[in-house]
């Protein structure tokens, strides 16, 4: 049976849906087979996915569903027999949605920019996947060059108590960048900065996961 990784936080535009899609392409370039399944009824997922296709791009070992509700269990398992790994994007503000999810998943990741108000808004999304017992991990996202302000934020997210991804991803236009193209910036820009962050997250992902075994 293949993992299931579910990307969760009620805060909109936090990053869910683009690591998402890089974290899965990053694992897909690596040889693995990774299916994509969206919860939010925006449909983001689809649509990147018919870029590809139309594009022309590989697509064997790669599958992409929408699902909500009850369907979104059973399609999840399905995924998971023929995958290595399943990847569940969930929308913002919807509770029960990101909880059906977090119940199926393996691990939860929880993207989070480096503000204060992003930080603050972890919370709920935390207690969520507390209240499965999940195994969650923050993945800082659209970190701002070194600097004072982040370090003053990564030292405040050690009150929390939450683990956190050491990988972390920057602000870069190659992130999104890649996505109209319906590929990942693996396959776009392979040798560039978000290339090789988004490559040590998912390595850090898979030796995390490994460990768990
Ligand atoms: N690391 C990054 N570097 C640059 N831009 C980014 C990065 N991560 C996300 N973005 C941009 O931020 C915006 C929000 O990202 P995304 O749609 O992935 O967030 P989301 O959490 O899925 O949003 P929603 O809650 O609406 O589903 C998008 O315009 C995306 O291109
Ligand atoms: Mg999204």
């Amino acid at each position: 049976m293949g993992h299931i990784i579910t990307i969760a936080q009620q805060k909109g535009g936090a990053g869910k849906t683009t690591v998402t899609i890089q974290l899965a392409m990053a694992l897909y370039a690596a040889g693995r087979s990774v299916a994509l399944l969206d919860s939010d009824p925006q449909g983001s997922l689809a649509t990147w996915f018919e870029f590809r296709q139309n594009n022309g791009l590989p697509c064997e070992r790669l599958s992409q569903r929408q699902a909500e509700g009850w369907r979104l269990s059973s399609e999840a398992r399905q995924l998971a027999k023929d995958h290595d790994y399943v990847f569940i994007d969930t929308p913002p503000h919807a509770e029960k949605t990101a909880i059906d999810a977090i119940k199926l998943s393996d691990i939860v990741l929880l993207p989070a920019q480096l503000s204060p108000m992003d930080i603050w808004a972890v919370n709920p999304t935390l207690n969520m996947a507390r209240g499965q017992s999940r195994d969650f991990y923050l993945v800082l996202n659209r970190v701002p060059p070194r600097g004072k302000m982040a370090e003053e934020l990564r030292h405040a997210l050690g009150a929390f108590d939450v683990p956190v991804f050491q990988s972390s991803l920057g602000n870069r236009q190659d992130f999104a960048s890649s996505l109209i193209l319906g590929k990942g910036v693996i396959e776009s820009a392979p040798r560039g900065r978000a290339a090789a962050e988004i490559k040590a997250l998912a390595k850090e992902l898979e030796k995390e996961i490994k460990s768990r075994a």
